[in-house]
């Protein structure tokens, strides 16, 4: 990474945005198998707007529990620790960005849904799999694309000339930046994630997903997400910046052993699952 754009963007790490403290004490509780539900409920209470967040969340009908839940410790028992994480990980990542971007070279409710829809559809095919981490699998996808958001705040006129010819070329993005650019949005978004100190399964994922077979021993986890990121472009779920499909990496769907009969049901579940959550989840930033 020797171009004087990305050690400027290096520079600049320090202002990208930190993750709200109380995400990041919840990452960690959770992280700890010592920790119990009960020091993970007074994090949360420490925080009204979060507790506040969860409670409306778990009362939705996306859970559609018969009884009202009013106790964060009720939450975290019918919910469980990961769920709750991601939960108030994605409420806060949008929120995050959402008020700093004001744009019209790309739709931003459209890259939410896009990034939704991917963390959905990873934990769909890892469901699918029997894969045992399905909740890292869901942050994987929600962040996947979290460096197009770092080059749009902080290198604009990069960003700008990288839309203008994804279009202009019927390119996708990441093929676009590798033309006009020398560097990508997954290099931004691994700073990004090094940053908010994300497992290194996690940064290797968002590193590696247009080339999964690069994540060495998370491979099959950048594979889900690559899969995850074609379904939703062909699905029209978002809309990641272009409107290309990528082609599926060979690799990868080996590495995945699924049969192609599975995307059907696959995408069913995805689909259902999207409506569900992305009316709460957008209405509530
Ligand atoms: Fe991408
Ligand atoms: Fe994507």
């Amino acid at each position: 990474m020797k171009d004087p754009k990305i050690k400027r963007v290096i520079g600049k790490v320090k202002d990208l945005p930190t993750l709200p403290r109380t995400v990041l004490r919840i990452t960690e509780l959770v992280n700890d198998p010592k920790s119990s539900a009960k020091d993970l409920a007074r994090v949360i209470t420490d925080d009204q707007v979060l507790t506040a967040r969860l409670l409306k969340l778990v009362n939705s009908s996306f859970y559609g529990f018969p009884q009202k839940i009013s106790t964060v410790t009720g939450a975290i028992v019918l919910l469980g620790f990961d769920a709750i994480r991601n939960l108030l990980l994605t409420t806060s990542v949008f929120g995050l960005f959402s008020k700093k971007v004001k744009t019209d070279i790309f739709r931003m409710e459209l890259f939410w849904d896009h990034s939704l829809g991917c963390a959905i559809g990873a934990k769909v095919i890892g469901d699918y799999m029997r894969y045992d981490k399905v909740e890292e699998l869901f942050v994987s996808g929600l962040l996947h694309d979290i460096g197009k958001i770092v080059e749009l705040l902080f290198l604009p006129e990069d960003f700008g000339k990288v839309i203008s010819t994804a279009r202009e070329k019927d390119i996708l993005m990441a093929e676009a930046e590798s033309r006009v650019l020398d560097y990508t949005h997954a290099q931004l978004g691994e700073m990004l994630a090094e940053k908010w100190n994300m497992s290194s399964k996690l940064v290797n994922v968002i590193a590696h997903h247009h080339q999964p077979a690069l994540a060495g021993r998370f491979s099959k986890e950048a594979a889900i997400v690559h899969l995850a990121d074609i379904l939703c472009r062909a699905m029209d779920i978002g809309s990641g910046g272009d409107n290309k499909i990528p082609r599926l990496n060979n690799d990868a769907w080996n590495s995945l052993q699924l049969k192609i009969s599975s995307i059907e049901p696959i995408a069913e579940e995805l689909e259902r699952q999207f409506k569900d959550i992305s009316l709460f989840i957008t209405t509530e930033m």
